[in-house]
């Protein structure tokens, strides 16, 4: 039986600033990718703006079963990279890298979380095509977050989104429910049968993941316990917002439309 926790009008208000700073810490990243760049700088800006807003990261230090605590505050994954890329003063970006970050904030309770593909300099046709397939599914399975609506139609809709132009979703890995807790039920799959699953509500909050790859969804982890590779080698892209289901539609709580274009 899935529990999922419905928060109250003053439980959303309290997400609306944890999401507003989750956006802003991603937004501050953007402004800072470009070619030379190394991930650990990137993580830097993480760390300070966490500070600077008064909250504490979601990430550093989190544990997965079977897994070290994770080691930093964004998660970095490049080009062939699915998600939970460590960052390192000894990777630099390069002019035509795509650049998936993933940053999350604690704040007075809750979690805000999200994540942005960015393009660092001049990318490919095939990659600028991955970034607006990943990016438009997310915000169709958004779109389909409204009540009365099941779970499996945002999940179809990100499958839906990423197999209609010939990509495939990442299977091993799921959006969240999220709140007082980083991840809370339900999960979110990438994929799924459209009127299946749990009926939606006013109050729930979710973390959507859109995550695509251009080739197939096999993938491995590197040495390092956590970066999550295409086996295929393929690019892969991952879009993430953190959504609060309200009784007239869903409502994006890690708005970044000013980040699109970059
Ligand atoms: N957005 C991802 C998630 O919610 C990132 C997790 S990174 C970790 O699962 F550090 F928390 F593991
Ligand atoms: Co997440």
């Amino acid at each position: 039986m899935t529990r999922v926790r419905i928060k109250s009008q003053s439980e959303i208000e309290a997400m609306r600033r944890s999401g507003k700073a989750a956006s802003t810490i991603l937004q501050r990243i953007g402004e800072a990718i470009k070619p030379g760049v190394s991930t650990y700088e990137l993580n830097q800006i993480s760390r300070q703006t966490i500070e600077e807003l008064g909250g504490t990261s979601s990430f550093l230090g989190y544990q997965f079963p079977g897994h070290n605590p994770y080691p930093a505050t964004i998660c970095v994954s490049l080009n062939e990279q699915i998600v939970h890329g460590i960052p390192s003063k000894d990777v630099l970006l390069n002019e035509g890298d795509i650049v998936g970050i993933d940053t999350a904030i604690f704040l007075d309770g809750y979690h805000g979380d999200n994540a942005f593909t960015f393009s660092v300099g001049e990318i490919a046709p095939d990659a600028q095509e991955l970034l607006d397939t990943t990016r438009v599914s997310l915000y169709r399975a958004i779109e389909a977050a409204s009540p009365g609506n099941r779970l499996g139609d945002v999940c179809f809709a990100l499958q839906d989104g990423a197999e209609s132009h010939g990509f495939s979703v990442v299977r091993d890995f799921s959006g969240h429910g999220i709140g007082r807790q980083l991840h809370e039920e339900p999960q979110v799959p990438t994929y799924g049968d459209a009127g299946r699953g749990v009926r939606l509500m006013a109050g729930m909050t979710l973390a959507i993941e859109a995550m695509v790859n251009v080739g197939n969804s096999d993938m491995r982890v590197l040495d390092d316990g956590w970066t999550a590779v295409t086996t295929d080698g393929s690019l892969s892209a991952l879009f993430e917002h953190t959504v609060v289901i309200l009784s007239d539609g869903p409502e994006i709580l890690t708005d970044n439309s000013e980040l699109w274009g970059k």
